[in-house]
């Protein structure tokens, strides 16, 4: 199975059927408070899996200088309307090359856990590597174990899950170099019966 062609599709299917899920008030976007508040103004930020922009690229641009990457056209698109301050880039989000030390901050919603989940040590040691030092992550990770999960119809679209359990999860954060500052599991605001991993984390 190619879970990225799966999720590409998908997500370059579903933009306004996903967008329509997203608002500010829910309670992972307002974590994002957690990591503005560690970040002098100006601060450059990379925003990971980033879609539409909305809310959290549009959150961080008010205050930050922010690149956004997405490996699905039509989410670019409208992101580079919805949140014109910000630089986009449509790109895999495993196969990024900005130089070592490009950002404060890299903040990473609901896209790793569509990443095949033995990619996912690989990512973060990128992170870790584009990171200033003392940089921070704002991840959401998978809660539970899921090798290969697919749904038929995820707001219109075929799609494609991968992710370790929240435990494992939180071990591989630290093995990749960088100190937990908190984790907490989030209850998803449009699907109840799911829950996902937050993660602040600093480069050590
Ligand atoms: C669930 S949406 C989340 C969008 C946004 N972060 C938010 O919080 O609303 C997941 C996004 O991650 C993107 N994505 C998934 N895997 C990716 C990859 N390997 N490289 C780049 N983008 C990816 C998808 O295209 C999709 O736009």
């Amino acid at each position: 199975m190619d879970g990225k062609k799966i999720v590409k599709k998908g997500y370059n299917v579903i933009v306004e059927e996903y967008l329509a899920t997203r608002t500010e008030d829910s309670e992972d976007v307002q974590l994002l408070w957690e990591l503005v508040q560690r970040l002098p103004k100006g601060t450059k930020i990379l925003d990971a899996g980033c879609g539409a922009g909305m809310p959290v690229t549009r959150f961080l641009s008010r205050l930050f200088e922010v690149t956004g990457v997405d490996f699905a056209e039509n989410q670019i698109q409208l992101a580079r309307k919805l949140v014109p301050q910000a630089r986009f880039f449509c790109q895999d989000m495993t196969k990024l090359t900005f130089p070592d030390h490009s950002f404060n901050a890299i903040c990473s919603y609901y896209a790793i856990i569509h990443i095949p989940r033995q990619e996912h040590r690989k990512l973060l040691l990128n992170f870790h590597r584009m990171l200033k030092t003392s940089g921070f992550v704002l991840l959401c990770m998978g809660a539970n174990d899921i090798t290969d999960d697919t749904d038929e119809n995820y707001c219109g679209a075929r799609m494609y899950w991968s992710h370790y359990d929240a435990d494992t999860n939180i071990k591989m954060i630290k093995e990749c170099g960088f100190k937990v500052i908190w984790s907490k599991i989030v209850v998803d605001s449009t699907y109840p019966k799911a829950k996902h991993l937050f993660v602040l984390a600093q480069k050590i």
